[in-house]
């Protein structure tokens, strides 16, 4: 195991029913932004609940933070919070909201031009204004870790940051609010939270027999639940052990100790930057043809996920890692997440133009050993196409 530093401050109130106790978890002299994407919480009756919560508080809204939030919205809300003289900020919505609530507490306290923020992947943040959240969407894992992705348009960028000082206060998670998420986003859930293990398990063998069975215990739980999260929607406990799982799988607590990966994560920004597909969609295409690639170093892993995740025991150790990347596959398309390029209809002609923009990022030498080049990532994008 790998010496560590583990730090997770955030609150976490789980169950029905429970945005009732922002009236406590807020303070009670609070001057109160609240921050929302599209409609879906005005819809749900969700913001309504918030804001009878908040009570007698000062409070304003920011509507019409965008999946994959940007740049140039946010801004208008650190604008709006230095005017008003705001100093609490509370996300209601996925991670799109949450993420962006992230970047405005940090940007409203920070001196010169806040882009610099992602430039510095968020080193040179020294404080935050205080925030919450009321999760709508169990994907991502931001409602209880420090870290952030925010999309500058007229870059056509995709960067994240981190934060010792973005950590929420506290997050509601009440299940019963995911019950009016489309399809669509319960399978970009599943997806991501099961991507997010898989950054942080899928190295090389290092010795942390506990990180690697807390992690193929959310793996076989999101292959367990996933599709029936999809088939009922309403059915209270699988909601339920779907939002605990995606927040467990990014909250730090695996990572702890262990190598990391996260190199489909970054190609994928560069897809969803260039070409607008959802998180989840970007690494579902990418996953298989990583894991392919770069065989060779994985293959420890590779095997003792093929045996405890999907129980293959037969056939050589090549014969196992095929298997199961091929059974990967097979699930994310199983909750209906697509995993071509093609699927999305991009092409060979498209792929120059995202190696150039990874290249341009610095994001040059990825994964556990750093040796995940531009070369590289162009291979596994002409083998997904
Ligand atoms: O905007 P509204 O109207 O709220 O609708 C949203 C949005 O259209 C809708 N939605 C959310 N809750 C709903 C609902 N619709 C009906 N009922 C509900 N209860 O869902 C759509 C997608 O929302 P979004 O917040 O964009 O999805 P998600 O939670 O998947 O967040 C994706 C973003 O998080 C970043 C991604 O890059 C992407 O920008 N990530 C953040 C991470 C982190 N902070 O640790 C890690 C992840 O790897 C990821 O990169
Ligand atoms: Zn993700």
């Amino acid at each position: 195991m790998q010496d560590f530093s583990f730090y997770n401050p955030t609150r976490i109130e789980f169950g029905a029913g429970k945005i009732a106790q922002l009236s406590e978890l807020v303070p009670a002299a609070a001057r109160v932004l609240v921050l929302l994407g599209g409609d879906s919480a005005r819809r749900s009756g969700t913001l309504d609940e918030v804001l009878a919560a908040l009570g007698e508080r000062e409070v304003q809204l920011f509507n019409g933070i965008e999946p994959n939030p940007s740049f140039e919205t946010l801004m208008q809300a650190v604008a709006q919070v230095r005017e008003q003289q705001l100093d609490y900020l509370l996300a209601v919505g996925g991670g799109s909201v949450i993420d962006g609530t992230k970047f405005v507490a940090a940007a409203a306290l920070y001196e010169g031009d806040a882009w610099d923020i992602l430039l510095k992947s968020g080193q040179n943040v020294t404080a935050a204004l205080p925030f919450g959240c009321v999760l709508t969407l169990p994907a991502t894992g931001s409602e209880m870790n420090k870290g952030s992705v925010i999309t500058r348009k007229s870059l056509a960028a995709k960067l994240p940051f981190m934060s010792e000082h973005l950590y929420p206060v506290f997050s509601i998670l009440d299940p019963v609010k995911t019950y009016t998420l489309p399809p669509r986003q319960i399978a970009n859930g599943v997806v991501d939270a099961f991507m997010h293990v898989m950054e942080q398990y899928l190295t090389y063998p290092a010795n942390a027999p506990v990180q690697d069975r807390f992690a193929e215990g959310l793996l076989q739980t999101l292959i367990e639940i996933g599709p029936k999260a999809l088939a009922e929607p309403e059915d209270y406990q699988t909601r339920a052990s779907l939002m605990w799982t995606a927040t467990l799988a990014l909250n730090g607590l695996i990572g702890a100790g262990v190598p990391q990966d996260w190199a489909t994560h970054m190609l994928g920004h560069e897809l969803t930057a260039l070409h607008g597909l959802d998180h989840a969609q970007t690494l579902a295409i990418i996953l298989p043809e990583m894991l392919r690639q770069r065989k060779a170093t994985k293959l420890g892993k590779l095997v003792q996920y093929a045996e405890r995740v999907w129980g293959i025991t037969t056939g050589s150790e090549d014969e196992k890692a095929e298997a199961a990347i091929e059974r990967t596959r097979d699930f994310f398309e199983s909750v209906g997440v697509k995993t071509r390029l093609g699927d999305y209809g991009l092409g060979a002609e498209h792929i120059d133009a995202i190696i150039d923009s990874l290249q341009s990022h610095g994001m040059t030498q990825l994964g556990e050993h750093g040796d995940v080049t531009p070369e590289l990532c162009r291979n596994i994008l002409l083998a997904s196409l």
